[in-house]
């Protein structure tokens, strides 16, 4: 080997990317370039691929960031975020949930995506494992691998209503110990949600084991079973995560929070100071103004419970007849065993079809998700109305 040669193979090498970097791509990332495709070719597509609220934020929160963006620099705030947000949100706990929240342990987060990593960064030492519900949010497991932690799936089913069963994380951490246990409620992808009393098993059980609880809240407010209730009103040691993103309808905001025990929150603030210096200033003043929106918002939720009982109603009669109860969130998630061997091909088909762009299982469920079809109803309601039409004539076509 040349001298030259030496020098690109070392610079191959200082260009290679990490081990850790190599997550899995998001699925449904592959359905939203077709839709996008046949878009660009003049059809008509429905998007119910992606969880994203049709909506915009409430009219208070963009007013608030108009009236503070004519007022003057956009600087950046405390890095744990602004006191006037820590405390709303604090409050938030009290009117929702009659929990009493210290604002000191509130964190303001760039969506509830960072307050994952800080969170998994704070409470976690590289080769700690940490039991996820499969199927499950795959950002989850793969943020974990990429930070050298070990996602354990614990498998959930009908006979749980979807949640973790405390004998099952038991028997893993029995197995081998586990250091934390995330669970969300209302779930992503089933739509399923908790009852306060599984919740509060669950929450026990771990705490008995010594095992950490995570829990992300972040579709809280969309909930149509019965109340969602937080891991903060049956465990101060609970890490809970939420975002604007969902029920506030602010995901291009990328503002979240999370409430932490008060031993995390100096590392979580060193963390946030080194990573982000701070959460998007116009953000926080918008989240806050949010809070004043919550009218306009329980209109949005109303528009979802609209799309759920259409769904829940019409699909059936088409021959989609085997889903989770949709108590929470904005997901339906179809079994589609009978009707195909692979739900990545039948989306495919699906969206060609009929023209009705809905997220393949595999994206939730290594193992299970070929069997299963994600359906997000958080469009408008005629556009609902007018994909559970297409999908019956197309079902109904063979
Ligand atoms: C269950 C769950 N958790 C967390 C997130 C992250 O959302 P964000 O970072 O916008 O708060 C999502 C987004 O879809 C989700 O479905």
């Amino acid at each position: 080997m040349t001298g030259s040669d030496a020098m690109l193979d070392s610079v191959r090498a200082l260009l290679m990317a990490s081990a850790r970097s190599d997550v899995p791509p998001f699925m449904v990332m592959d359905v939203v370039e077709a839709a996008a495709r046949l878009e660009a070719a003049g059809r008509r597509v429905i998007h119910m691929e992606i969880g994203q609220p049709a909506a915009g934020a409430p009219m208070l929160a963009i007013a608030a960031a108009r009236t503070a963006l004519a007022s003057g620099p956009i600087g950046y705030t405390q890095s744990l975020g602004l006191p006037s947000l820590r405390a709303r949100i604090a409050r938030h706990y009290a009117e929702r949930h009659g929990v009493d929240v210290d604002p000191g342990r509130v964190v303001v987060t760039t969506g509830s995506s960072a307050a994952f990593l800080l969170a998994f960064l704070a409470m976690l030492e590289a080769g700690d494992r940490i039991a996820v519900a499969n199927p499950g949010y795959p950002p989850y497991s793969n943020v974990l691998s990429a930070l050298g932690c070990e996602a354990v799936p614990i498998e959930i089913s009908a006979a749980t209503r979807f949640g973790i069963a405390p004998e099952d994380l038991i028997a893993a951490h029995r197995k081998r110990p586990l250091k934390a246990v995330l669970m969300a409620s209302p779930a992503n992808p089933t739509g399923t949600m908790m009852t306060a009393d599984a919740l509060g098993a669950l929450i026990r059980a771990a705490k008995a084991e010594g095992i950490a609880f995570i829990s992300d809240e972040i579709y809280h407010g969309l909930d149509y079973a019965f109340t969602a209730q937080t891991a903060l009103a049956f465990s101060n040691d609970a890490v809970v995560i939420n975002s604007f993103s969902k029920y506030f309808c602010m995901t291009g905001w990328r503002v979240g929070w999370m409430v932490v025990p008060d031993v995390l929150v100096r590392p979580i603030e060193r963390l946030q100071q080194n990573l982000a210096i701070s959460v998007p200033t116009l953000s926080q003043i918008a989240a806050e103004a949010a809070f004043e929106g919550i009218a306009e918002m329980e209109a949005v939720k109303r528009g979802y419970e609209a799309s759920r009982d259409l769904l829940a109603a019409r699909l059936p009669r088409a021959g989609l007849n085997s889903f989770p109860p949709m108590d929470g969130a904005f997901y339906l998630y179809a079994d589609v065993s009978h009707l195909c061997d692979d739900s990545f091909a039948f989306a495919s088909r699906m969206l060609q079809e009929t023209g009705v762009a809905v997220t393949p299982g595999a994206d939730f469920d290594r193992v299970n998700g070929r069997r299963f079809i994600r359906l997000c109803y958080a469009g408008a309601t005629a556009d609902v109305a007018e994909a559970a039409e297409r999908i019956g004539d197309w079902l109904r076509r063979g």
